[in-house]
């Protein structure tokens, strides 16, 4: 049996268990109005290669409280099990990207005590409301419950993808949304992303696992979007929409509250 939360392997007379470290991660609001964190994003949007154009409508977004981007960025927390693991990410970060090595400053108290007061992030994701779904023609996510929420705008450095950093974004973004005595009090996440069956399916496959985290697919567009590849061919990926239900999270038992 493993369990994640420390390295300590313990024997016991039932089983052997091994609890594994890993680095604790925070989400610090993106501040549409430092011109610092402006210029990180847009960095970090060339380098995921998706909507480069888009920082200053996301800045008005943000700022009018349709869209809550957040920096991910590594924990301060004393107990922040494994800060070799944190430094090794960090390091490798850096150095595919030596251009972000300026820290940034939070603009306002951060809803979790750990939060770091400097910080270099090693991504950014989003929790979207309802309302910014109009005017999506037929990419809309046809949710109008205000209660729904999208989490778009998720980038993990290429520098560390597949160490885990994504998983834990995930699991701090839903905790958030669907925390009773937090802001957003959501019933349910939804997702779009390119169906990576086929021709395009990579090294693992997202779809797949947003479905382990409980996504499911309910709705499809073919030829959302479009790339011509190196050789002039023309490509059309297919979007899959997925949602969860994650009411059953908010019932004050099962309260989360980072604060
Ligand atoms: C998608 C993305 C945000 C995920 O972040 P990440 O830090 O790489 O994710 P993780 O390392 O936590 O891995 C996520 C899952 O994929 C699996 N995975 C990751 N790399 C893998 C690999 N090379 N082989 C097999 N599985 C792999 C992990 O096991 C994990 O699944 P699990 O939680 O069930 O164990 C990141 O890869 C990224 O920024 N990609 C580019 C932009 C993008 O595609 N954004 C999402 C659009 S919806």
């Amino acid at each position: 049996m493993t369990l994640t939360g420390s390295d300590e392997t313990t024997s016991t007379s039932q089983a052997q268990v091994t609890l594994k470290k890993v680095p604790q991660i925070d989400l610090v609001p993106w501040d549409p109005d430092s011109p610092s964190h402006v210029e990180r994003l847009t960095q970090q949007r060339v380098a995921c290669g998706w909507d480069v154009n888009r920082v200053q409508k996301w800045a008005t977004q943000q700022r009018e409280g349709y869209k809550f981007i957040y920096w991910i960025v590594l924990s301060d927390s004393p107990t922040t099990s494994d800060p070799q693991t944190a430094s090794s990410w960090l390091t490798k970060h850096l150095t595919l990207y030596p251009t972000e090595s300026t820290p940034l400053t939070p603009s306002s108290p951060s809803s979790s005590p750990s939060a770091p007061q400097i910080f270099i992030p090693l991504g950014h994701i989003s929790l979207d409301t309802s309302a910014l779904d109009v005017s999506r023609g037929r990419l809309t996510y046809d949710l109008p419950s205000p209660t729904a929420y999208r989490v778009t705008t998720f980038y993990v450095s290429r520098s560390v993808q597949g160490s885990g950093i994504g998983r834990l974004a995930m699991d701090r973004i839903e905790g958030m949304a669907s925390d009773p005595k937090g802001q957003f009090k959501a019933s349910v996440l939804a997702i779009s992303t390119a169906l990576d069956d086929d021709e395009f399916k990579k090294k693992y496959s997202i779809v797949e696992w947003y479905a382990r985290r409980g996504y499911k697919p309910y709705k499809y567009v073919e030829r959302a979007w479009n790339h011509t590849d190196s050789n002039g061919e023309e490509w059309g990926w297919t979007a899959i929409f997925m949602k969860k239900d994650i009411s059953s999270l908010l019932s004050p038992e099962n309260s989360t509250s980072l604060t």
